[in-house]
């Protein structure tokens, strides 16, 4: 593990935003002052970085911030921070402000940027927050329960009126390339079927079917959950459709999973793991990725963290096709 004195460090969010975010913010500032650092906010991400955009925060900066959504530093994906003249730029910028250590709290393409500065010598420790929950050295992200809070209201709403006028809704939600988001609100939705890009699948056996089974049991609403990394929502609608004779409607969620008002888990993972950084950095200690493992708070070497995988849970798959049966 590397060991040097740090005194002065930099906190950004980056990439997409996530409930929690400014939680993390609020932890990393105040515990950071409680270890006797200095704390620097970069605005915009990355780009902020580059651009000199450092003020220095303290804790009347972060006041009123933890029951806020989105990020008060402001996020973005640099597009130059992609290229390796953009990471050098960015240490060169980290030297100039004599920042010491950074803070990264964001999902995987922020991590892959704090991975770029750690390799050019910038001692980094990461945050993970994406609503997407698909960063595989930790069990938890940021944001991911208020996201499916808010999808879980949304299905409730709209299965009111699919309730009424006795139609089938597909419902399509975020969560790049991961089914997380899909899955668990499928369960927590009631949805006949649930669509995820980890698992194959095929729309009359896996979509159909069960819509028509229930149909023949007496039900006449259902809700289809499709993930974003699936895609296609319209066609499936189309296909269900044109297959059953089902009034069928389609909800594209979008950006409003990633709004809102912080839930407590959220906040209070966002507090640990924000407090974890900056215990870190006072101990000299970085090139650590920040992650949940069960309800503990632990650190990885940045290196290992970024090769990690993690699955869905079969489990929660075949109990959301049990629970589905009518
Ligand atoms: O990573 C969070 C996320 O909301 C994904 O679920 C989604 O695919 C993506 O960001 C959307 O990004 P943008 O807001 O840049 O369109």
């Amino acid at each position: 593990m590397e060991k040097k004195e740090f005194k002065r460090i930099g906190v950004l969010t980056s990439g997409g935003d996530a409930p929690g975010m400014n939680a993390a913010i609020r932890a990393v500032v105040r515990s950071g002052l409680y270890h006797g650092l200095q704390v620097f906010g970069i605005r915009r991400g990355y780009e902020g970085l580059l651009e000199g955009e450092i003020t220095e925060m303290g804790n009347h900066s972060v006041s009123n911030i933890i029951n806020r959504g989105g990020t008060v530093l402001l996020t973005a994906r640099s597009v130059e921070f992609n290229t390796p003249e953009g990471v050098a730029r960015g240490k060169a910028m980290a030297e100039i402000f004599r920042l010491d250590a950074l803070v990264i709290i964001g999902g995987d393409g922020s991590f892959r940027g704090a991975g770029d500065l750690h390799r050019l010598g910038v001692p980094v420790v990461g945050i993970p927050a994406t609503i997407d929950n698909d960063i595989g050295c930790s069990d938890y992200t940021i944001g991911y329960d208020t996201a499916m809070n808010t999808v879980k209201e949304a299905i409730d709403r709209i299965k009111d009126t699919a309730y009424s006028h006795e139609r089938c809704s597909v419902v399509e939600v975020m969560g790049r390339n991961a089914g997380y988001i899909a899955v668990n609100c499928g369960i927590a939705g009631g949805a006949e079927a649930c669509i995820i890009p980890e698992k194959e699948f095929d729309v009359g056996e896996d979509i159909i079917k069960p819509i028509l089974s229930c149909r023949n049991a007496g039900k006449h609403h259902y809700i289809v959950i499709n993930a974003e990394g699936v895609g296609k929502t319209m066609e499936i609608a189309e296909e269900i459709r044109s297959k059953t004779g089902i009034s069928t409607t389609t909800t594209i969620l979008g950006h409003q999973q990633r709004g809102g008002s912080p839930t407590v888990r959220d906040r209070v993972a966002a507090s640990l793991m924000g407090a974890k950084a900056t215990e870190l950095l006072s101990q000299g200690i970085s090139g650590r990725i920040v992650a949940m493992r069960g309800e503990s708070v632990i650190d990885l070497d940045i290196e290992e963290a970024l090769n990690m995988k993690k699955e869905i849970s079969e489990d929660l798959i075949r109990t959301g096709k049990i629970l589905s049966l009518y």
